[in-house]
């Protein structure tokens, strides 16, 4: 199938499924300027090891160094707007063609692009917590305090080291992921965008699905049990999807 015949491939998957979902991963956001984690040369993971940097033991062993190497790359994007991908599932989802977005990011952009339906399986940016007493702040009481120079951020109620609500290496998933996989369940079509389909347990979720497709610009170990893989970037490949389904 060449690439036309593929978009048209997937708009028709796309009507006949009666529960369709997508899973996105940080491939979603990279045409927002945000880099992603795994592509040859740009991903974030290429120049640094996750594992030495994104993890509970990196943060509990030496905070301070945790929130130097991490916190930037975190709160430098706040800035950031959707593109044209974040936006057509948020229209899809209002044409009732789509039940809801399972994300990989932390980057609040399905929100910001209209998405209601949404399970933030890595977490998010918008509060932080106390490694102690549990006590939750606004993202920017941590931030704040660390642009004051106050680092590792700690707790007003009882001086304990302050954490992000993002899933760092290490960390169970929530609450968010739980609901992800009762969705899966009723899933006819998993959507996947974005992703490299690397990450476990969300990597997994696409075995849940009855029908899969894939939008990512490089192959993933999902490809050959999926009904239609385009290699193609995902804010062109979904717009040109809405328009296949006559909805622009
Ligand atoms: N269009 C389509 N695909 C793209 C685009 C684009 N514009 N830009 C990048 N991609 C593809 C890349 O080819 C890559 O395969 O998106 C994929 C992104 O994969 P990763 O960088 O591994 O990101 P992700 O799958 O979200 O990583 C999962 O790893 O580090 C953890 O917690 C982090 O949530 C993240 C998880
Ligand atoms: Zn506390």
């Amino acid at each position: 199938m060449d690439y036309t015949e593929k978009i048209s491939h997937l708009a028709g998957l796309i009507k006949k499924s009666s529960y369709t979902l997508a899973l996105t991963g940080a491939g979603i956001s990279t045409e927002s300027g945000i880099p992603d984690f795994r592509s040859p040369g740009t991903g974030l993971w290429t120049k640094f090891d996750p594992v030495k940097v994104a993890t509970v033991s990196a943060l509990k062993r030496d905070p301070a160094a945790f929130y130097e190497i991490n916190l930037d790359r975190w709160t430098r994007f706040t800035g950031v707007e959707p593109n044209a991908a974040h936006y057509v599932l948020a229209r899809l989802e209002r044409e009732g063609l789509l039940r809801g977005v399972i994300t990989q990011n932390i980057d609040g952009l399905h929100s910001k692009a209209g998405t209601k339906q949404l399970w933030e399986a890595h977490g998010h940016l918008r509060t932080c917590r106390c490694m102690d007493c549990e006590q939750r702040y606004p993202l920017d009481f941590l931030v704040n305090q660390f642009n004051k120079g106050t680092n590792p951020p700690l707790c007003e109620n009882c001086g304990g080291v302050l954490r992000l609500d993002v899933v760092l290496f290490e960390d169970p998933l929530g609450e968010d992921f739980t609901g992800a996989v009762h969705a899966m369940d009723k899933c006819r079509l998993l959507i996947v965008v974005g992703s490299s389909l690397t990450v476990y347990p969300v990597a997994a979720l696409p075995e849940r699905a009855a029908q899969l497709a894939i939008v990512n610009k490089e192959p993933t170990p999902w490809d050959d049990r999926a009904a239609v893989v385009i290699n193609e970037m995902a804010g062109r490949v979904l717009t040109d999807v809405l328009a296949a389904l006559g909805k622009i």
